[in-house]
């Protein structure tokens, strides 16, 4: 299929390409590259807009059958901060690419949302039908997004798949692309920093929480096992499937001490790290319970925790330029 992928020159999205492609799909890139790089979308054609520019966008909408939508702002401690820019983008914004959606025979759309939109769950793990209780301005947006699309499936006949990530992480197998976000929040990336001396000690928030080790867990999900995902998804509104929202997640919960021990285990190196309070409204578990996303796309993870931090590792010693560091 000919798919649109708004945001694929990012980080989630550039991954989800390559899928994409040596799936045998065609993709074209629109993305304005406010947080997304140039270089993450060599080789393939990128359209640089915004997508609230429905006039530029429509000739492209004319030329694909699907599309995906990464196009978001996503840190979710900037939209505490700044709200606006969040109701802004990842709303105001996505409703004109929408509006532009409607105008063409184009009805089959993939969202990426994330676990935020369900807040503090009750039970762990988290299925889909868990409240939906956002705890900052960031999953609120995606989760009102999420309306917008079960909204449009009724009145237009839009078919959708939201995808609800957990944490996303790792990096390409041919080690072109990774994780670069600027500035950097999530924790993987952060502990490479703190390893490689480019960022200060990382901050382990709770080491007395209610989890087995007293850190903070959360479900890791290699971003390759997201591309495919991705594909698996629009092959099944290719065949006719009807909107859904569905968990990506490997239904593993992580330690953060696991994660530091898992990389010392790997590379013989120690994470350099101090412990801090725990951050208030930070759940102390979250992973998923992804066997929706198994039954309906036939889809799972695939890849370990230590292909994550392996893939992860040595892409960001590329990026920092950093002097191989021998592997153990
Ligand atoms: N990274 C994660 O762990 C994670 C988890 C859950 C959900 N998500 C969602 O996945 C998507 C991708 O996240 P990411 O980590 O790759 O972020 P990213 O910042 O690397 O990618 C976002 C891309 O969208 C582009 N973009 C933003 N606003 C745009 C606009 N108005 N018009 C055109 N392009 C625009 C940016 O330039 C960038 O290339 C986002 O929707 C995010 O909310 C990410």
């Amino acid at each position: 299929m000919r798919v649109l992928v708004t945001g694929g020159s990012g980080y989630v999205g550039s991954h989800a390409v390559r899928e994409l492609t040596a799936a045998g799909h065609q993709v074209v890139i629109y993305d304005n590259l406010s947080t997304g790089h140039r270089f993450l979308s060599r080789g393939y054609e990128l359209v640089e807009g915004s997508i609230d520019d429905t006039d530029a966008l429509a000739p492209e909408l004319q030329r694909v059958e699907a599309v995906m939508h990464f196009a978001a702002s996503a840190y979710v401690g900037e939209s505490v901060q700044n709200p606006r820019k969040y109701f802004q983008n990842n709303v105001i914004s996505a409703l004109k690419l929408m509006d532009a959606v409607l105008a063409s025979n184009v009805r089959q759309f993939i969202f990426s949302s994330t676990c935020a939109t369900y807040g503090i769950p009750p039970v762990i793990p988290i299925t889909e039908s868990s409240p939906k209780n956002p705890i900052n301005p960031y999953g609120a947006t995606k989760l009102f997004f999420e309306q917008v699309l079960s909204a449009y499936s009724v009145s237009h006949g839009l078919r959708f798949v939201a995808l609800r990530y957990f944490n996303a992480a790792g990096a390409h197998a041919s080690g072109e692309l990774g994780e670069i976000h600027d500035p950097e929040t999530h924790i993987i990336p952060l502990m490479l920093k703190a390893v490689l001396k480019t960022a200060p000690h990382l901050k382990i928030f709770g080491t007395d929480l209610d989890t087995p080790d007293g850190t903070c867990v959360r479900d890791y999900i290699h971003v390759s096992d997201l591309g495919s995902a991705h594909v698996a998804a629009l092959e099944y509104l290719a065949r006719g499937g009807e909107s859904i929202s569905l968990n990506l997640g490997t239904g593993r919960g992580t330690s953060l001490r696991e994660l530091t021990n898992t990389f010392h285990k790997l590379t013989g190196l120690h994470v350099p790290h101090v412990s801090a309070p725990p951050r208030p409204g930070d759940p102390p578990m979250l992973y998923a319970d992804p066997s929706r996303a198994r039954q309906v796309l036939g889809w799972v993870a695939t890849r370990s925790l230590e292909e994550i931090l392996f893939s992860a590792w040595q892409w960001q010693q590329q990026l920092e330029g950093a002097p191989a560091l021998a592997l153990a």
